[in-house]
């Protein structure tokens, strides 16, 4: 019996239980991992609760939550922490000792460890592609980090706007919503959230958003090189990163979440990339 899972439909793809059992395995013999055990779990499509429920009788103690059921997850968790609530999603489920499940969000927080790896985000100007699920999961977490702006891009602006309302009262950082026609230029950090890259397309943006110096930074990733990161080239971006690192980040926030542990990302990640 696993104790712990990785929820989604389909899941069989998922690459959570390599990572997880490699935190695990960094950890040789600490109590806080010896019944550590992780497993994909497929839940029906109209069935997320209960099998979550199944899993928790079974002595589940957590579960990290996919496609397409991290809103599901949200509405499922008793409590939510103040990050899955400004995402509106839950990635992250905690059994608590009083028997309810804690939802939690971690994939911004995994987001912003990876840049952190690469440059500063302190000051800098964000540009964010893409008002969808995946951009919302992380604006908390970029504006915990201080930037000078944030500027939030899409195809849809009233999605933009919508999105970025709900977080004004939540920071004094300057929030801006923008058509990618009528984008400023040198942004510092660009991040694709967009699910454009899914569809091999690449996004309306010109050369001029890219600062000398830009991280261009794609939440998608691959075997290839992605649409948005192949623009970023062409565009003289050196600093280019796609999104393996954030999926490791935010796995290894999952498992500090369920074990107090803090995993050392880098070895894991490297493993990770030689298996795409
Ligand atoms: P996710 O949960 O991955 O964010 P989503 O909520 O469906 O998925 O959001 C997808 C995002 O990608 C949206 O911002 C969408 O733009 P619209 O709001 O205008 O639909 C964006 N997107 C998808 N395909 C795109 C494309 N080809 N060009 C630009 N933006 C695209």
């Amino acid at each position: 019996q696993p104790t712990y899972v990785v929820i989604g439909n389909p899941i069989a793809h998922s690459k959570s239980p390599q990572i997880h059992a490699l935190f695990a395995a960094q950890f040789p013999g600490h109590p806080a991992v010896t019944d550590f055990f992780y497993d994909r779990l497929l839940a029906p499509l109209d069935g997320f609760a209960a099998a979550v429920h199944d899993f928790a009788v079974a002595g589940g103690r957590g579960a990290n939550v996919t496609v397409p059921f991290k809103e599901d997850a949200y509405r499922f968790a008793a409590e939510l922490t103040t990050r899955a609530q400004a995402a509106g999603a839950v990635n992250t489920l905690k059994r608590l000792s009083s028997g309810n499940w804690l939802g939690d969000n971690t994939d911004g927080a995994g987001l912003v460890a990876d840049v952190l790896r690469h440059v500063e985000i302190k000051d800098r100007r964000i540009l964010l592609l893409g008002a969808g699920g995946a951009a919302r999961g992380v604006i908390l977490p970029l504006l915990a980090q201080q930037p000078a702006s944030l500027s939030l891009a899409n195809r849809t602006l009233s999605k933009a706007e919508g999105l970025l309302n709900q977080f004004s009262t939540m920071s004094t950082i300057p929030l801006l919503a923008h058509e990618f026609s009528h984008l400023n230029s040198d942004y510092d950090l660009i991040i694709n959230a967009t699910s454009a890259s899914l569809g091999g397309e690449r996004l309306p943006i010109t050369n001029s958003v890219f600062a000398p110096n830009a991280l261009a930074y794609d939440m998608m990733y691959g075997k290839v090189e992605t649409p948005f990161l192949a623009q970023a080239r062409e565009a003289g971006v050196t600093l280019r990163v796609d999104g393996l690192g954030m999926l490791v980040g935010q796995a290894a926030e999952a498992f500090e979440l369920w074990t107090s542990l803090r995993p050392d990302v880098e070895p894991v990640l490297q493993w990770m990339r030689e298996q795409l």
